[in-house]
């Protein structure tokens, strides 16, 4: 249901189908207050004979969701004994199935040879998530995915093919933590969401995503390939492992700047005087790594300023060598950190600066991959 909605405020036709069993679960009058469309559930009621025809040739991308192992089972053989089975044989369409089963239905041999089938016909099938089944069930896979994530992958079937097909992009998000003693650290306030925003939106785009998170507060997609990093140097390291093959790297995370020189083995007790914490610089990613990086690849980096914002940037693009930088003033509010929006301007290497409106992290994700195509381009 949360789905036909997302679909439909994303501005999507969406056609719902009803099987007899989802008809058990909910009503089709439900589905139609939703997308305002009809619901349709016949194959051979009158005037329903070439509905499955029509649907089928008129839709960019077939979605199943939850897909049961029934489904599955009767699409990997062929079957088209209802409106929804029949859709799948007349059309030519991208489809994805996202099986929501018994976590040993899905585990049993006659679902992994239907899953194995339905791919090699070239059918999409959406993992099932971990988590707590139905009632009494406990845990394990068989959930349906989180909507935003079955969303991602539709976004990801209908615009494959575009110029991020088949390149190799690491975005950093969150920040580091680095540790006092056992039960303390030094951060910063760094969300994680422009990073995840742009990982997502570079997935989307058929990219082949890798994401180095440090600490984030939102979920991390389940589809995205993540390096999960704590410190400055795990981070870095991460990324000096990955920066050879990549074609693009977004430093998108929040680094700490500094670090205690000295890490206490236990914890540090409280006494009546608070300890005296002496810092020391943490290595700069960007800097150390920067020569690992592949001949054209484009490199992006983010500023965070408050003074100096135009000046400061330009001057970090060049110190990092990169070919684009996203200046964030850090005192505007719906801007930076935590947020879900952001107000940045972009500067290239040409110092060609391009101030943008605030918009949600998700658009400027989106704005940003569009430079970063353009940079891609011309090399
Ligand atoms: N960065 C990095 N390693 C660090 C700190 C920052 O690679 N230890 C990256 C960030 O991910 C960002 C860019 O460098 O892409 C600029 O980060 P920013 O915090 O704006 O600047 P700093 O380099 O830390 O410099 P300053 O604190 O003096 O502004």
């Amino acid at each position: 249901m949360w789905l036909a909605r997302l679909l439909t405020q994303a501005g999507a036709e969406v056609d719902v189908v009803m099987t007899r069993g989802a008809r058990e679960f909910v009503g089709p009058i439900t589905f139609e207050a939703v997308t305002g469309r009809p619901v349709h559930t016949d194959i051979f009621g009158p005037g329903h004979a070439l509905d499955h025809i029509r649907l089928a040739r008129e839709a960019n991308v077939i979605v199943v969701a939850p897909a049961t192992a029934d489904f599955v089972g009767r699409a990997a053989h062929g079957l088209a004994d209802d409106l929804l089975a029949a859709i799948l044989l007349a059309g030519e369409s991208k489809v994805l199935l996202v099986p929501a089963m018994n976590d040993r239905m899905w585990s049993h041999a006659q679902t992994r040879r239907n899953v194995a089938q339905a791919r090699s016909l070239g059918y999409e099938i959406l993992e099932p998530a971990e988590g707590p089944l139905a009632v009494g069930e406990g845990s394990g896979p068989g959930r349906m995915p989180e909507p935003e994530e079955i969303m991602s992958h539709i976004g990801r079937l209908l615009e494959s093919g575009t110029s991020l097909k088949g390149k190799r992009i690491i975005v950093t998000a969150g920040a580091t933590r680095e540790p006092i003693d056992p039960v303390r650290f030094i951060s910063n306030h760094s969300s994680g969401k422009m990073g995840v925003a742009l990982a997502r939106a570079a997935w989307r785009r058929g990219g082949d995503v890798t994401l180095i998170a440090g600490h984030v507060d939102i979920p991390i997609p389940t589809e995205i390939p993540t390096l999960s990093t704590s410190t400055v140097e795990e981070m870095s390291r991460a990324v000096a492992e990955k920066l050879p093959t990549a074609d693009v790297l977004i430093m998108a995370a929040a680094p700490a700047d500094f670090r205690p020189a000295v890490q206490a083995s236990e914890k540090i007790k409280k006494l009546r005087s608070a300890p005296k914490l002496e810092l020391e610089p943490t290595e700069d990613i960007l800097e150390s790594t920067i020569s690992k990086r592949k001949k054209k690849s484009v490199i992006v980096g983010f500023a965070l300023e408050t003074t100096d914002g135009i000046k400061n940037a330009k001057e970090k693009l060049k110190s990092k060598d990169l070919d684009l930088v996203v200046l964030n003033d850090a005192k505007e509010s719906g801007a930076g950190f935590g947020v879900d929006t952001n107000r940045v301007t972009v500067i290239g290497r040409n110092g060609k600066h391009e101030e943008l409106e605030l918009m949600s992290k998700t658009d400027l994700a989106e704005l940003l991959l569009d430079r970063v195509e353009e940079e891609l381009r011309g090399r």
